[in-house]
């Protein structure tokens, strides 16, 4: 457990550096970013380096006891190299190009850009590979961001054809798996197949989700390329990205296999403010953020890279990016620091040190004011730096460890095919997979968020929530299990080539339970059906599948279609239900599981990890804890303040 801090050297005057590394060195941070915007200084005209200024920042950094971590420059290409080669830039659908002046303006499929990047990170590695004080290396950042994984450029058009060659073999079978006699668009050769952009009306489907694979694809290769160098000169060091919140545009689980750490970038407000929550919820977290926003990313990243997770960026004050951007509750910094050491990551680190007073991000807090003076996250992670002293002994005792009994299947190829074909406005596989994770978390059950490949046999039960695609894999994988399986709609209702499986949905699944889906509705906001379970009323909205089974169902709608069929350890949910509803399926899944669950109290959440229990609070308003007589306090106590924290021994 150790915090760290996001570093701009080249953005301050040197004068300024070794007070800066001393008051990092006295408030406890242990970690320090640098480096991952930095090109034009490092190398201000091609082949001309300049080091020195890097060297000594490091050198600083080191003599407080400091550990780096070197970004590699690449998502900020230079000036002097757009110029020089403008093939470089990502192009848009409508074919403009992305042009220079603000970031990440690279197309993932330029040779050149690679090229330039296998020579950039090379000579960076070289000269900081054996540093002891560099101990692991971040590579670009945030991929995608400004939404640019996908690009449409020349490059990118090339290396798609070549993709889908080697995928089809024979143009034959493309025209086959896509279904390109419809509409009369069969192709002869490869050469022939453009990016599915500005058509008319919709671009046939599968060719739509073969570019969002390609293009992921293509991220997935290029980080490797960094990777691959990185561990070549310095095999010693981790080697880590920074993902992003709330992002599914590239198979995270994918490029997670090549690093040692998957680390991403957490701003709960700003995505409280951006994301799909109702209006009372951005009123009620305004200041404290969702209570499950935090924790699912952390879930999430944690599973793609075999444990693994850093937080590398933490928001430490208002942000300047979100449609509105409200301050932190005092306390709240603290609480997301420790929720993510609560959640498994190894080092949390505040993005930035000082908030800028020039440029883009100058409304953007630090941890230290533009004057220098420290802001209100400082004292806060000061106060978290001595609790890890403190507390850090008893939390990792490692005489009892938890682990989590659910395991949650999210695959983003479901993302992409459900994005490609809503069916319905307000369908988000993305969406109900974050709502099946609330309801198992105000159930006070720990989840792993897994892909398809994962190892399900240790888990007490695991829930699908929306996986269109099944692949061999999974399917092998989940007809060996002997524990509760949850399935939600959607389910197996689409083969690897984007068709309707010949079987009808959920094709695969139906060796596992026996149930055919004949008809699908999609409901407008408002639209709900009424359905009875246990004598209480439920309601369903915006997604109906019309099932055909010998089971009897479990939960029905008032006029008699099944939304809910069990048999035996397999349960398939055809619909998607309201939070009650949602929170009651996953209640009898869990008893099944022989899991014990309890309703916490609104916005309470809680996690055990090591020796601990975790409870936090995401009101703001403060909470008594009931039931706590018998618990032994390692922090804090029953009362627990407007979002602050409290952590138990684990029975
Ligand atoms: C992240 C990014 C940082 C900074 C930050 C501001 O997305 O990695 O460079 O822009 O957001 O919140």
């Amino acid at each position: 457990m150790k915090l760290g801090v996001c570093y701009y050297p080249e953005q301050w005057p040197e004068s300024q550096w070794p007070t800066d590394a001393e008051q990092m060195a006295a408030l406890g941070i242990k970690v320090v970013r640098v480096g991952e915007f930095s090109w034009s200084r490092i190398e201000s005209e091609r082949g001309r380096y300049s080091w020195e200024w890097l060297d000594r920042a490091i050198e600083l950094l080191a003599a407080q006891g400091l550990k780096v971590v070197l970004g590699t420059p690449t998502a900020t290409p230079p000036k002097w190299l757009v110029d020089e080669c403008p093939d470089i830039l990502a192009v848009d659908k409508l074919g403009h190009a992305r042009k220079f002046g603000s970031r990440r303006h690279y197309c993932f499929s330029s040779q050149r850009y690679r090229d330039e990047c296998r020579q950039i990170v090379s000579v960076m590695v070289q000269r900081y590979g054996n540093n002891p004080a560099v101990i692991a290396w971040q590579t670009d950042n945030e991929f995608g961001c400004h939404l640019t994984t996908v690009s449409y450029s020349k490059n990118a058009v090339s290396a798609f054809r070549r993709w889908l060659q080697q995928k089809y073999i024979s143009i034959d079978r493309l025209n086959e798996a896509w279904g390109t006699v419809f509409w009369s668009q069969e192709y002869q050769t490869f050469e022939q197949v453009d990016p599915p952009a500005a058509t008319v009306t919709e671009a046939n489907p599968a060719h739509r989700l073969d570019y969002r694979r390609f293009a992921s694809d293509e991220v997935v290769s290029f980080n490797k390329l960094q990777v691959d160098i990185l561990k070549h000169y310095a095999p010693q060091a981790d080697v880590i990205h920074n993902f992003m919140g709330f992002f599914t545009e590239f198979d995270h689980h994918a490029v997670g296999r090549d690093l040692d750490i998957s680390s991403w970038d957490s701003y709960p407000l700003g995505f409280l403010d951006q994301g799909w929550f109702s209006d009372e919820e951005k009123i009620a977290y305004l200041r404290q953020g969702h209570p499950d926003f935090a924790a699912f990313h952390h879930d999430l990243y944690r599973g793609c890279s075999k444990g693994r997770m850093w937080v590398m960026e933490q928001q430490p004050g208002p942000v300047n990016w979100a449609p509105h951007n409200p301050a932190p509750l005092p306390g709240m910094v603290r609480t997301w620091t420790w929720e993510a050491f609560a959640h498994g990551a190894e080092v949390v680190s505040y993005f930035r040190w000082r908030q800028a007073p020039f440029a883009q991000e100058q409304m953007h807090a630090g941890l230290n004011l533009p004057n220098g003076e420290q802001d209100i996250a400082a004292f806060e992670a000061t106060q978290v730096a001595q609790e890890i002293e403190q507390y850090s002994p008893a939390i990792l005792n490692e005489t009892k460890v938890a682990s989590s009994p659910v395991a949650l299947v999210f695959t983003y190829e479901s993302e992409w095919i459900t994005e490609i074909q809503p069916q319905g406005k307000n369908f988000s596989c993305f969406e109900f997979n974050y709502a099946c994770y609330t309801a198992l978390r105000e159930l006070g059950l720990d989840v792993d968020i897994v892909s398809a490949d994962a190892t399900l046999d240790a888990y007490a039960l695991i829930v699908c929530p929306c996986i269109p695609h099944v692949s061999s894999v999974l399917h092998a994988t989940l007809s060996k299990l002997q524990q509760p399986v949850l399935f939600g709609m959607r389910t197996g209702s689409k083969t690897e080539s984007f068709q309707i499986p010949a079987e009808l949905p959920p094709g695969p699944l139906s060796s596992l339970i026996p149930i055919t889906i004949e008809r699908v509705e999609s409901l407008r906001p408002g639209a709900k059906e009424g359905v009875s379970y246990n004598n209480s009323a439920y309601q369903v909205e915006r997604w109906l599948e019309w099932v055909d089974s010998s089971l009897t169902p479990l939960a029905s709608t008032g006029d008699g279609k099944g939304i809910w069929f069990n048999d035996k350890n397999v349960h398939y949910l055809a619909t998607w239900p309201d939070k009650e509803l949602l929170r009651e399926v996953i209640r009898r899944v869990s008893k099944q599981a022989g899991l014990l669950t309890e309703i916490l109290p609104e916005g309470i959440r809680t996690r055990c990890f090591g020796a601990a229990k975790f409870i936090f609070n995401y009101n703001s308003h403060a909470v008594t804890l009931r039931d706590t007589q018998q618990r032994k306090f390692i922090l804090g106590s029953s009362e627990i303040p407007a979002g602050g924290l409290a952590i138990i021994e684990l029975k």
